[in-house]
């Protein structure tokens, strides 16, 4: 028997513990029909942890997210918590969990499954067979950068600022991350940047070419500015394989790459942070969607994307790739046998609550481990 797993289970808010009650069905799945066991401990986080604490990520919770071998979260965030000041936010909680944990790396795949391809607001020509991952810079550029804030000018009017700013070594880490990644995948990496007109980007630029010639001159490196990216990725999504770029870019472009698949309630994430000596990286697992106020409590989200957030948890914080695999077949098997949610529902095809869902995705697992 494996030795057992400590995980931390933040659900958050609104759809988040719906689709997390969904998930550690899975869990308990796992732990009855396969040789492994997890140690679950759960903590409010977001709007959830506001109510409980007056604070979105307590320092308690924090330190339970560090111990933990892997961090396992729903979505937070929404109306209830929109007139909070904005370091009492949900999403400050969010920044603030990716900063202390020095969660750099955001892996954000986003795949079609061939069932779902009516799903898609492109031509099913132009998405089919898509497997495409976007590594996003998660703790720094603009998002963190100083100075930051909005004053009032000396003849009156206010100003906003933002900085954004990278260092060498932020930007070599998290290129690594993802050279090592399409070393995995397809082999070919693009760098994203705004080289232009950014000295960022002039910097960012460097950095990746340097990195290449010295430590990966066998992936395929290309450049390419962010706004010809965004325009590429609707165009032809299927000439990239792993995408690297900053935090604000990756943020939008992940969002628009996510769309191409049909479904933000399909899609994983995971934000890891640099290896230790024994290889242990800290790692927060979540859906790419958010928590989506207007569907809360009604069962009707899609459960899969955080499912797929515990299989991605699994293979790559857990070294427990069969059963990632089991999970990942199980869902394009239920996809292909017609069920849905409201969220990727088509003509003719079965629709289902978000714990239908998982009933039949329970059987279906316990179809392929009989
Ligand atoms: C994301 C979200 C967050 C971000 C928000 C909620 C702070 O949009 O994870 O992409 O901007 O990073
Ligand atoms: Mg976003």
């Amino acid at each position: 028997m494996a030795a057992n797993k400590k995980l931390l289970i933040l659900p958050g808010d609104y759809v988040g513990p719906e689709v997390m009650d969904q998930v550690k069905r899975v869990i308990r799945w796992m732990e009855s029909r396969r040789a492994v066991r997890f140690e679950v401990d759960e903590r409010p986080f977001g709007g959830a942890s506001c109510d409980a604490y007056g604070t979105p990520l307590s320092d308690e919770t924090l330190a339970m997210a560090k111990a933990a071998d892997a961090v396992l979260m729903g979505a937070v965030g929404g109306p209830k918590y929109n007139d909070l000041p904005r370091d009492l936010r949900p999403e400050a909680g969010l920044l603030r969990l990716r900063k202390e944990m020095d969660l750099f790396a955001n892996l954000r795949p986003a795949v079609t499954f061939d069932a779902l391809l009516e799903a898609s607001t492109l031509k099913p020509e132009v998405v089919k067979g898509l497997d495409l991952l976007i590594v996003r810079e998660l703790t720094s550029g603009i998002y963190f950068g100083q100075p930051r804030g909005i004053e009032t000018m000396p003849g009156g009017g206010r100003r906003a600022v933002d900085t954004q700013a990278y260092t060498e070594s932020e930007i070599r880490r998290v290129a690594e991350v993802a050279f090592e990644l399409a070393r995995t995948r397809r082999n070919k990496l693009l760098s994203v940047d705004k080289e232009n007109v950014m000295a960022t980007g002039v910097l960012w630029r460097e950095v990746v070419t340097a990195l290449h010639r010295e430590k990966f001159s066998d992936v395929e490196l290309e450049h390419m500015y962010a706004d010809n990216c965004a325009m590429q990725l609707v165009r032809n999504p299927r000439q990239f394989d792993v995408i690297v770029t900053d935090n604000l870019f990756g943020d939008i472009l992940s969002d628009c790459a996510s769309m191409l698949t049909g479904s933000l309630g399909m899609l994983p994430s995971a934000s890891l942070g640099a290896p230790d000596a024994t290889g242990r990286r800290l790692a927060v697992y979540e859906p790419v969607h958010g928590s989506a106020p207007d569907i809360a409590g009604k069962n009707m989200a899609n459960p899969l994307a955080a499912v797929l957030s515990f299989s991605m948890l699994l293979r790559y914080s857990f070294g427990l790739a069969d059963e990632a695999s089991l999970i990942e077949k199980a869902t394009q098997s239920i996809l292909n046998g017609g069920v849905r949610t409201a969220d990727i529902m088509s003509a003719g095809m079965a629709k289902v609550s978000t714990n239908v869902m998982v009933d039949v995705l329970l059987k279906e697992l316990d179809k392929s481990a009989a």
